[in-house]
């Protein structure tokens, strides 16, 4: 199954125009065809987002890094998918483990904003994630496979939607999964998919790996078959960095 590698750096609440210096260099490393064989993402905060969007060369994706659920209306500091959409973005990263803490976001909100994102035909990156309590209660794949049934939307499309398994004890913190690990709960989460939506489905979606992803370990991740990219933040701040990644990515 050619599922092409995603490699996508999560700025999060990082990047001021200054930092654009970054986008410029990952502009011109694609220019000169060194950007490796997967795709890449770049998702700057929303204040950057069309400036970045101008920077990249089209085959760069720009993505959101959440989005309200509804299209307009009184909601004092929210962004609407729609108005994402209009600024550059493609795809929004949803339901990451620092919303789900800071912003008491559950499964069921993180759905209505999946649901918003494809009614405005912006791609939904869903992310799901045990913590390390849960982890040594060895509840992981019950809570993971809880979080991918509440949070994926009945409308998905193959295509058009991407799971990243982000292990919260991992994000930021130097810690990583091992690549067995990792192995086993890209298997478990593409069975949930297909046990769901039919097993063609599950076979199309991309399910990335994200969690303290470095140049130094990010081949161990990619060597996995059901690893289909991965959701960077603190090494895609620096293009040098990301760009070190996107080049181990393997060609499908
Ligand atoms: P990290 O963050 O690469 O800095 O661990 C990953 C993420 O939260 O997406």
């Amino acid at each position: 199954m050619g599922r092409r590698l995603l490699i996508a750096g999560n700025w999060k609440m990082n990047g001021m125009r200054a930092e654009l210096a970054e986008i410029d260099a990952i502009a011109a490393a694609v220019a000169r065809g060194e950007e490796g064989p997967g795709e890449l993402l770049v998702s700057p905060p929303a204040t950057l987002l069309s400036a970045v969007r101008d920077r990249l060369p089209n085959e760069v994706r720009v993505a959101a890094q959440t989005c309200h659920h509804n299209a307009k209306g009184a909601h004092t500091g929210d962004l609407s998918a729609e108005m994402l959409r209009e600024a550059g973005a493609e795809y929004v990263i949803l339901g990451h483990s620092e919303r789900r803490s800071d912003h008491r976001e559950s499964d069921d909100h993180v759905r209505a904003c999946a649901q918003a994102a494809i009614r405005a035909d912006l791609q939904p990156i869903i992310c799901v994630g045990e913590s390390e309590a849960e982890r040594d209660a060895k509840e992981t794949l019950t809570v993971l496979g809880r979080q991918l049934d509440g949070s994926v939307p009945d409308e998905a499309t193959p295509e058009a939607l991407v799971i990243a398994y982000e292990p919260i004890w991992a994000i930021g913190t130097g810690k990583t999964p091992t690549a067995d690990d990792v192995a086993e709960v890209h298997g478990f989460l593409r069975n949930r998919l297909a046990l769901r939506f039919g097993h063609a489905f599950a076979s199309r979606v991309r399910i990335l790996y994200g969690g303290s992803v470095k140049p130094s370990n990010a081949a161990e991740f990619f060597a996995v078959d059901d690893v289909d990219g991965a959701l960077i933040g603190g090494a895609s701040l620096k293009a040098e960095d990301f760009l070190a990644i996107a080049r181990l990515a393997r060609e499908r």
